[in-house]
């Protein structure tokens, strides 16, 4: 096991189509641009995932690893910058439903990285699924990536107040995508702390924004990274600033901030 705090951040935000692979792609890219080791965890099993959006293939899944068919290392892609990516994949999905057994091959997994890794990316699917829910509550940091618009807002509280009152987090980091303006992130971010202040007994912070930038969607269309793509982008800009920001938040002090730990909480507490 890892003898070095790791870093893992869960991108989430309730809402479909906010930004949170592009987010997660980016950022993870950023960091690694900071001299970071970083894996990305695709666990949307949807259909823009990580792979597709960066034009990578695999043959091989999480679920060969469980199977103890291979490590985790054969199978993760490399990425722009360098970054790590284990592709989605039933098995990703599955990894919050774990018998004892595969529980075991998973830690072994992750053990097996060593402490070649600072910080662990997941991406996590649309809406508050338990997969979701595990995933993010296993996590130290959670960032909301939030677009103004009234569904996306009223989706994010919601899974505040779920991983508020079901799991006990209480601290929220906020991302504001797609945004016309900073005061426009700067607003959104207003609108969310207005009710969250207001019904929960949770701290908000805000990371930033990112601009609406048709960048971004030329980039997805080349099956690329922004940052890779178009790295003098507007977007670009932003998400090197956000990564910025990231590398200074306090590394975690254990036993919270051990890999250990996160793939414990994710397969222990499934459910619960
Ligand atoms: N900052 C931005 N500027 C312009 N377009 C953007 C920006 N961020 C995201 N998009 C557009 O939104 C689309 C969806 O982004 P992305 O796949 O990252 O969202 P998601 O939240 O991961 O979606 P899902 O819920 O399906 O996983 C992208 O394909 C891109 O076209
Ligand atoms: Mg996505």
């Amino acid at each position: 096991m890892a003898k070095h705090p790791v870093q893992v951040i869960a991108v989430t935000g309730g809402k479909g189509g906010v930004g949170k692979s592009n987010v997660s792609v980016n950022l993870s890219i950023g960091l690694a641009e900071l001299g970071r080791r970083v894996v990305l965890l695709d666990a949307d099993l949807g259909l823009a995932n990580i792979d597709i959006l960066l034009g990578l293939s695999s043959n091989r899944t999480i679920e060969d690893v469980l199977q103890g068919e291979c490590d985790l290392a054969d199978i993760m892609l490399t990425g722009p910058g360098g970054i790590r990516i284990v592709p989605a994949s039933s098995g990703t999905q599955r990894l919050s439903q774990l018998n004892s057994m595969e529980h075991a091959g998973l830690i072994q997994a992750f053990s097996d990285l060593g402490d070649d890794i600072d910080v662990l990316v997941v991406d996590t699917a649309a809406g508050i699924s338990d997969s979701v829910m595990s995933f993010v509550r296993a996590a130290q940091e959670v960032i909301l990536v939030v677009t103004d618009e009234p569904t996306s807002i009223t989706d994010a509280y919601a899974q505040i107040k779920l991983l508020n009152r079901d799991y006990g987090l209480f601290r929220f980091r906020v991302v504001a995508n797609m945004v016309k303006s900073p005061q426009e992130g700067n607003a959104l971010f207003n609108k969310l702390t207005k009710v969250t202040d207001r019904f929960l007994d949770v701290a908000m912070q805000y990371v930033g924004a990112v601009p609406q930038d048709d960048a971004v969607r030329r980039a997805v269309q080349r099956q690329k990274a922004v940052l890779d793509a178009y790295p003098r982008s507007k977007a670009a800009t932003a998400f090197r600033a956000l990564a910025k920001k990231v590398d200074a938040w306090p590394l975690p002090s254990s036993p919270r901030g051990h890999l250990e730990f996160f793939v414990d909480r994710l397969v222990q507490e499934a459910g619960a």
